[in-house]
């Protein structure tokens, strides 16, 4: 890495950034886009498509912030203990307890720039492990979540999938979920927070050579 262009840099990654803030469509759901292409790369290859399950989607954006920003956790060991989704998800999101259904897979990476979708799911699905999850036919609904971390990086992206029956699990009171900004998660209509926009193309591609760290995890 050239450490001695890296103020430069900085100051012209802040500036295609904010451009590329403000010309962002909010009504562009990332989390949304990335549960398409998980439901085309399924039929494609004669698996079920999913249903979008927005109390899933916001206990996914739960999972991501059990991380409280650390990339460095993606990958390890580490990952939030199976009780935390009664104790903290669920009530979180305003997800009823009773409805919580089995997680039968987990995908979830990180890395310091905005990867937009498809660049997320090459993150997600790097290996013959994550393929399987992502093809699995324990499935039959799925839940993404997409956020940033204090406003800037580290970003993650974390898919969680059910067996659950799409219209009586993760059902959540009054019919939409608590949401917890920043971030942005699958399954409703949701307006994404500012920190995550979908037009950041050229800044994505600078600032993605800049860094090298990143992390994936699959269950
Ligand atoms: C599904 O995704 C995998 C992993 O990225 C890729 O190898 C495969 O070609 C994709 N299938 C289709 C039909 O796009
Ligand atoms: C599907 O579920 C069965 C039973 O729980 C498990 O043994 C198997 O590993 C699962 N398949 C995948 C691809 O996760
Ligand atoms: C879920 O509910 C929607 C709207 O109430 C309905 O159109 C759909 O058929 C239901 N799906 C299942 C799997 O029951």
């Amino acid at each position: 890495m050239a450490v001695a262009a890296q103020p430069l840099l900085a100051s012209a990654l802040l500036a295609l950034l904010l451009a590329a803030v403000s010309a962002a469509d909010t009504k562009n759901n990332p989390a949304d886009e990335l549960v398409s292409l998980i439901n085309s790369n399924r039929t494609a290859s004669k698996a079920s498509n999913l249903a979008d399950n927005q109390g899933l989607g916001c206990i996914a954006l739960q999972y991501i912030k059990a991380y409280k920003g650390q990339c460095d956790q993606v990958g390890g060991n580490k990952k939030p203990v199976d009780s935390s989704f009664i104790d903290t998800f669920a009530p979180n999101c305003g997800v009823q307890a009773a409805s919580l259904a089995k997680i039968t897979g987990r995908l979830l990476a990180c890395q310091p720039s905005y990867p937009p979708p498809a660049q997320a799911f090459d993150m997600l699905i790097a290996d013959e492990r994550s393929l399987q999850v992502l093809h699995s036919k324990n499935h039959t609904e799925v839940g993404a979540a997409v956020t940033g971390t204090s406003g800037g990086g580290p970003y993650f992206w974390c898919v969680l999938f059910s067996n659950g029956k799409a219209n009586s699990s993760f059902t959540v009171e009054g019919g939409v979920p608590k949401t917890a900004h920043p971030g942005c998660f699958s399954g409703n209509n949701d307006e994404c927070s500012g920190a995550i926009s979908t037009g950041v193309g050229a800044w994505t591609l600078v600032s993605a050579t800049l860094f090298a760290l990143a992390g994936a995890f699959t269950l």
